[in-house]
């Protein structure tokens, strides 16, 4: 549910250690070419060649893409490897990758052991183009996909180049954490080296200038996506959504930033700590991407970013895309873009900015520094009063009317609290409605509902639909949940004893109603 969010893409980028650097093996003379002995079959035992001095040279020659492991018979580690490396093989072989993989008994091939070398196991090398003294060593994950996925973006290229919208569409669909480059007048060489190694995060780049202008771009930026779920989206976003999962959606987070020829590569470890550092307060700037004055506030927006690293995630939604649900998990209508809201995605609470003054570098640092001093109050959803609220037997609650009714000292009040799609507040309607109707001229009881997706409260968040609680008559604004049957029975039972426990059924079945407060 809770996905984590991702930091800024600056510090992946500038503040990171040193690339994987090529050939840290010992430089030797290679000897053994002259040993190999010519038209001799390179064994294989499950997709994986197996070498020895005598073969390493020739699967060199026929293999420009090839990756070595060392490994000895007792070792623990290279068993727990020997099946994950032996997926990785079928895997790229069933992607077509030109790329070989290959193993050596270390214990029994001392000369290669030397020749590299190799002082544990087990150990790995990357040789390309046949050249021997200067192996790259192998730093990537050791599961099959992951040692697939370093192969091939050492063998293909790192990022995928981006001609035009549709192509951006289709890369930003495919990851979970999507990075652009978006290069006029830079090198794209420092990006592709990094590409190589954060191979958690699926990179494009590109140069078209109708990209640029579509992410509200004028120089070269690097901007991350990453596939964001809040809190209780799910719930408030998809009517059609049941199951407990996760609810995601493609939001562009624009990280300003540039890559130039200073800066370096992060290794697989930066990026993975990075990557999973969280940040509870989103910052989200509604515009309609498609309109140039909107476009124009992107610049304002990022620039308020830096000074809020690690504290603020900057997110851009474009109204004008398929973001409806979003919209509506913020109460907004796309016509009221551009337009600002903070969410903390721990709490859930939401936050607006309160003067109408226009969005502004400084706008938005003042926005974030009120809702983080704990200054400024969250909203909460509300739908309207419906004037005929009270008419029907069961009453219509809304986030406006809530307080007044529900807490009110004079009268016994039992709400259901439900949500349009859920299943089962369907199938307790009618025991609801009849339970309403049977207490009718109760001065004292009222029985409502109110749609939890559509309002929101103050007092308590719903975790669940339906949610039953019970309000009774006092002024200590006390609230029993409902925890029995939910059938006309129960609930009569449950209102006659005032709110109290009823005594436990001597059968131990039917209404087993009970309460929590
Ligand atoms: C192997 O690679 C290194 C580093 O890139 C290079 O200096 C060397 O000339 C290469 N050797 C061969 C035989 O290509
Ligand atoms: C975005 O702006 C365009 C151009 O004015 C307009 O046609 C479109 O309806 C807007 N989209 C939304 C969702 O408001």
């Amino acid at each position: 549910m809770d996905r984590q969010l991702l930091p800024v893409l600056l510090l992946l980028l500038l503040g990171a250690s040193g690339l994987q650097g090529q050939g840290q093996g010992p430089e030797r003379p290679s000897e053994d070419l002259l040993e190999d002995a010519p038209g001799e079959e390179v064994p294989q035992e499950d997709g994986i060649l197996v070498l020895n001095h005598r073969t390493l040279g020739l699967a060199l020659r026929e293999h420009p893409a090839l990756l070595v492991e060392f490994y000895a018979p007792w070792c623990g580690h290279c068993k727990a490897l020997a099946p994950e490396y032996i997926k990785a093989a079928a895997l790229l072989a069933a992607e077509s990758a030109t790329v070989m993989l290959a193993k050596v008994d270390g214990p029994a091939e001392p000369e290669l052991t030397e020749e590299f070398g190799v002082t544990e196991y087990p150990t790995l090398k990357f040789f390309r183009d046949g050249n021997r003294t200067h192996p790259e060593e192998y730093t990537g994950p050791r599961e099959a996909k992951g040692i697939a996925e370093w192969l091939k973006r050492r063998v293909g290229s790192s990022a995928t180049r981006l001609e035009d919208e549709e192509g951006a569409r289709a890369l930003m669909d495919a990851g979970d954490v999507v990075v652009i480059g978006f290069f006029q007048d830079k090198d794209v060489a420092t990006f592709l080296a990094l590409a190589r190694d954060a191979l958690d995060v699926t990179f494009g780049f590109t140069d078209r200038p109708q990209l640029f202008q579509k992410f509200g771009l004028s120089k070269d930026t690097v901007v991350l996506f990453k596939k964001v779920s809040w809190p209780e989206l799910r719930a408030r976003a998809e009517g059609q959504v049941q199951q407990p999962g996760e609810f995601s959606s493609h939001l562009g987070a624009v990280l300003g930033s540039r890559v130039g020829p200073g800066s370096q590569a992060a290794t697989p470890q930066t990026s993975r700590r990075i990557f999973s550092a969280k940040i509870l307060n989103h910052l989200l700037l509604f515009v309609n991407q498609t309109l140039a004055s909107h476009r124009e506030l992107l610049a304002g927006f990022r620039e308020a970013a830096p000074p809020l690293r690690g504290q603020v995630l900057f997110v851009v939604v474009d109204v004008a895309a398929n973001n409806d649900h979003v919209l509506r998990y913020f109460g907004l209508k796309a016509e009221e873009a551009p337009t600002l809201r903070l969410v903390n995605i721990e709490t859930t609470k939401k936050y607006a900015p309160t003067g109408g003054g226009p969005i502004s570098s400084a706008s938005v640092a003042a926005f974030c520094q009120t809702v983080l001093s704990g200054e400024l109050k969250p909203y909460f959803l509300s739908q309207e009063v419906p004037p005929d609220w009270d008419q029907r037997p069961v009453k219509t609650l809304v986030g406006k009317n809530f307080e007044q009714v529900a807490f009110d000292e004079t009268k016994n009040v039992f709400v259901k609290f439900y949500a349009p799609w859920c299943s089962h507040c369907r199938e307790m309607a009618p025991a609801w409605e009849a339970l309403a109707e049977k207490y009718r001229n109760h001065e004292d009881i009222i029985i409502a509902e109110l749609d939890a997706t559509a309002n929101e409260l103050e007092a308590f968040a719903v975790p669940g639909f339906p949610t039953l609680k019970y309000f009774p008559a006092g002024q200590d604004r006390k609230i029993m949940e409902y925890k029995g049957s939910r059938d006309l029975e129960s609930f009569s039972k449950f209102l006659d004893s005032g709110g109290e426990l009823p005594a436990e059924e001597p059968t131990g079945h039917g209404a087993a109603a009970g309460f929590t407060q």
